[in-house]
């Protein structure tokens, strides 16, 4: 006998299926490759799988009044996994229900992320008013949102305003925006895909952005700048300082930052061939004083002791407050802050590498301006920050440049002899973060650094390495190492390697090194136990681990553990545009990590100046 079917109607796509009598919805769905969120994998104990029949809904089994508010239930709402399909039906899927199937990339790290924005934008029929339907055009439009799976929704004053004359206008036909729970605009119907949103990472040093289509939620084009806030002071404390001296400094800095963010939305929105109106929102990580700057709030008290922040919440402005041209009525979303000095550029690294959902202990180093280091699994993560200093990004090193062309990128000693590389293939400019820890390495290996970091002299070299002895030279009255003679530059002077320029790198360095050992410490690990060290942030991307382990930069591991995770802050911040669920996982990362304050540790200085030493003169 062949077997009874029902036809069952799937909104907002209108998939019509032919489910078998008695299977569940998500069975049938899950069949015919419509993803639903199913956690519990369908034992009706995790309420992901809400759908909505509008009519005749069966009576709601056990597990849906139990997962379900009487509310819910009563707006039709049952569990797909609870209802068996034993007639025609029509179910809407929640667009929070919807599971898509977007990835998020970093360098060596992928991470499934459904698609569920906080902004959407919907094309919707409306039956025009009559004599028989009065209802009035709000409701009219949040009853066609709530049959495309959008309920719950609210109208803006200043839409509700304009509601009328643009329905009209639009022939009752009209693509809504919906920003968070609210209906905030109404294009043209053509206009519905045109919706975008843009990630932003904002570091002391460099921006990057992601703008997104938030339709796929697939970036569209990337733009990165210079913070020029760095013409203040290149560090956080230095800028805060300005901020305390200069009466309209903060308001400058946060200025500054505003319009280096409007002018990469243009940017990315020119390769992308869109308006920057059709952006809707825009997502922040960025350490806690970038945070406070570019929402206005006060900075002073992050530098005093007892270094507290003035919030460390997520926030939502409206970008107009904040001064971002993208559409006028949307929104910028803050990711939440850990400490007054782990931000939530820590927070983005933690979710895009799944360090707060796994159980294997992992040590995550950002090393930047300010050098963050998160340890743990899903049952405890610590995490604290380390003033490395600006040394690896160029900072403070009388050659150091940016990673541009013409920087030397990397150094390898080759018997006795210095085979340099630049970017490019360029004459040699400077000296970029990765060639500075290739050069010093090189010095260590040679012989030419001792385990103080002290220089030596030529003559004390010259016994073992003749080649490298000719390469000690002073300059200005200290010890200097010559990397590039005048013939190869590309200005005609020559680029040396100051002894001051060697104690930058001991500084950074050993901030990182001893802020790894104490963590592992309050952990109870050793660094044998951790399973993976993950290098995040543009810096650590290049960062050749040989040479990181031989300056003591990176914590005696095997190479093989090292994994390159990218800028995965950026990444969290574009996770957080595309899934508006991650917020809450973001808040719970945030108030669940614990904050190591380094700096209190009576300890600390003895460890960091231990740290300092290279590694062939320890023990
Ligand atoms: S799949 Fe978990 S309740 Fe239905």
């Amino acid at each position: 006998m062949p077997q009874k079917v029902h036809r069952v109607v799937f909104q907002p796509d209108g998939r019509t299926l032919n489910v078998p009598h008695g299977q569940t919805l998500l069975e049938a769905a899950q069949a015919a490759g419509i993803h639903l969120e199913a956690p519990c994998g369908g034992k009706g104990t995790c309420s992901g799988c809400r759908v909505i029949i509008p009519r005749d809904a069966p009576p709601p089994s056990e597990a849906c009044r139990r997962e379900l508010a009487g509310e819910e239930i009563r707006r039709q709402m049952r569990l797909a996994c609870q209802v068996r399909v034993e007639r025609e039906l029509r179910v809407v899927i929640p667009e929070e229900t919807r599971l898509g199937d977007q990835k998020i990339l970093t360098e060596g790290i992928e991470r499934k992320v459904a698609l569920a924005p906080n902004v959407r934008k919907v094309a919707v029929h409306l039956p025009p008013p009559s004599v028989s339907d009065q209802r009035a055009d709000g409701e009219r439009l949040l009853d066609a949102l709530a049959e495309k799976g959008l309920t719950d929704l609210t109208i803006d004053v200043k839409t509700a305003r304009d509601l009328p004359a643009r329905l009209r206008s639009l022939e009752f036909h009209p693509a809504v925006v919906v920003i968070g729970d609210e209906a905030v605009h109404l294009d043209p119907p053509g206009a519905a895909d045109a919706c975008y949103g843009m990630a932003f990472d904002i570091g002391t040093t460099t921006l990057a952005g992601y703008l997104t289509d938030l339709t796929t939620g697939k970036v569209a084009a990337v733009a990165s700048r210079t913070n020029p806030q760095a013409a203040y002071g290149d560090d956080v404390i230095a800028r805060i300082e300005y901020c305390g001296r200069e009466k309209s400094g903060a308001r400058q800095l946060q200025a500054l930052v505003v319009d280096a963010m409007n002018e990469m939305v243009a940017e990315a929105c020119r390769r992308a061939d869109i308006k920057p109106s059709v952006v809707y929102e825009v997502t922040m990580v960025g350490n806690t004083t970038m945070n406070h700057l570019l929402l206005r709030l006060p900075v002073q008290q992050i530098a005093r002791a007892p270094f507290v922040a003035a919030s460390a919440s997520a926030h939502a402005a409206a970008a107009r407050d904040i001064g971002l041209k993208i559409h006028p009525l949307g929104r910028v979303y803050t990711a939440p802050l850990i400490a007054s000095f782990v931000g939530a550029d820590t927070v983005g690294v933690i979710l895009a590498t799944g360090m707060h959902e796994s159980n294997r202990l992992r040590l995550a180093l950002d090393i930047g301006t300010n050098g963050e280091i998160v340890l743990g699994t899903r049952e405890r993560l610590l995490a604290c920050s380390t003033a490395a200093g600006p040394a690896f990004e160029g900072a403070r090193i009388r050659y150091g440049m940016r990673a541009a062309t013409g920087a030397i990128d990397r150094v390898d000693l080759q018997g006795d002899k210095l085979a340099l590389h630049t970017i490019d293939d360029a004459p040699a400019v400077g000296l970029c973060g990765t060639g500075l820890i290739d050069a010093v390495a090189a010095m260590v290996e040679g012989g030419v650094l001792g385990a103080s970091g002290r220089m030596r002299s030529a003559s004390d070299v010259a016994a073992d390495r003749p080649a490298l002895a000719r390469r000690l030279v002073g300059a200005n009255g200290e010890r200097a190492f010559l990397l590039a003679d005048k013939k190869e530059t590309d200005s005609g002077h020559p680029i040396l390697l100051t002894q001051k320029d060697v104690r930058e790198v001991q500084l950074a360095k050993g901030a990182v090194a001893a802020g790894v050992e104490m963590m592992l410490e309050e952990f109870g690990a050793k660094i044998g136990d951790v399973e993976e060290v993950l290098l995040a942030g543009a810096f650590g991307n290049f960062i050749r681990p040989d040479r990181a382990l031989a300056i003591g930069l990176l914590p005696g591991v095997a190479v093989g553990k090292v994994k390159f995770v990218g800028n995965a802050a950026g990444a969290g911040a574009r996770m957080l545009l595309v899934n508006r669920h991650l917020r809450q996982a973001a808040d719970d990362v945030a108030r669940g990590v614990e904050h190591i304050e380094l700096s209190q540790r009576p300890d600390f200085q003895a460890r960091f100046a231990e740290a300092m030493l290279f590694p062939a003169g320890k023990a």
